[in-house]
């Protein structure tokens, strides 16, 4: 088969990075998590105490993605590796803001769209299907009831010692999504030639064995 590239968006905690990942390793390509390159910003935006001006904020930053055998995507902020700290509160609650910015999308997404140049690439992210590969070879939306994505989000945030409870994810989940839905800037919303995949009640094997039946019937 030609080197094709994926584009996988939808709602918060939906599943896709965890598929994403699981169909990159099955097709021998490269995933590359949009979200933490947002998250990697807001980071920045936090740590120099939230300055307006965001063009100036993109303008100092460098932003680039390695990867590693055993740990996967790692995000190098101004050449400092920052994974550990992009899934903490402070910055999960401020990223839809930060991510709504024009200077903040134009600077991600032309990192993106390099990437994904020489194709073999699975993005997931919010506007992956619409702007970033709007000629991507297949496009999914993954979705999945909220009750369900916060548990999920619950137990990766007990794997990685987060606190939260299940009905402040809930809530958290809730507002993020209508935040990145109502943007004026590439809100989240399905593309025209997605294809939605409900993994509400479904099993990691279940949905990625779906993408991958989308896969071979390109
Ligand atoms: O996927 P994740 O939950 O890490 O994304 C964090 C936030 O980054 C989203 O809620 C959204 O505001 C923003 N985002 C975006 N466009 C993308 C990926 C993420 O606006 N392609």
């Amino acid at each position: 088969m030609d080197l094709i590239n994926i584009a996988l968006d939808g709602p918060a905690a939906a599943g896709k990075s965890t598929i994403a990942r699981q169909v990159a390793s099955k097709l021998s390509m490269i995933y590359v998590d949009t979200g933490a390159m947002y998250r990697a910003i807001t980071y920045k935006y936090l740590q120099n105490n939230k300055p307006e001006d965001f063009k100036a904020l993109v303008d100092q930053t460098t932003l680039e993605l390695t990867y590693d055998k055993s740990k996967g995507q790692r995000i190098l902020l101004d050449d400092q590796d920052v994974t550990d700290f992009l899934r903490e509160n402070d910055v999960t609650q401020n990223v839809s803001y930060v991510a709504s910015k024009a200077p903040v999308r134009t600077f991600a997404v032309e990192k993106q769209k390099d990437l994904a140049a020489k194709k073999g690439i699975v993005m997931d992210g919010r506007d992956i299907g619409t702007v970033v590969l709007p000629n991507a070879e297949l496009k999914v939306y993954m979705i999945a009831s909220v009750e369900e994505r916060a548990e999920r989000r619950q137990k990766e945030n007990e794997q990685c010692g987060i606190p939260s409870t299940l009905s402040q994810l809930k809530k958290e989940i809730e507002e993020r999504d209508h935040y990145d839905m109502n943007r004026d800037i590439s809100p989240l919303k399905k593309a025209d030639d997605a294809i939605t995949v409900d993994t509400t009640g479904k099993t990691i094997e279940e949905v990625t064995e779906e993408i991958m039946n989308l896969v071979n019937n390109l």
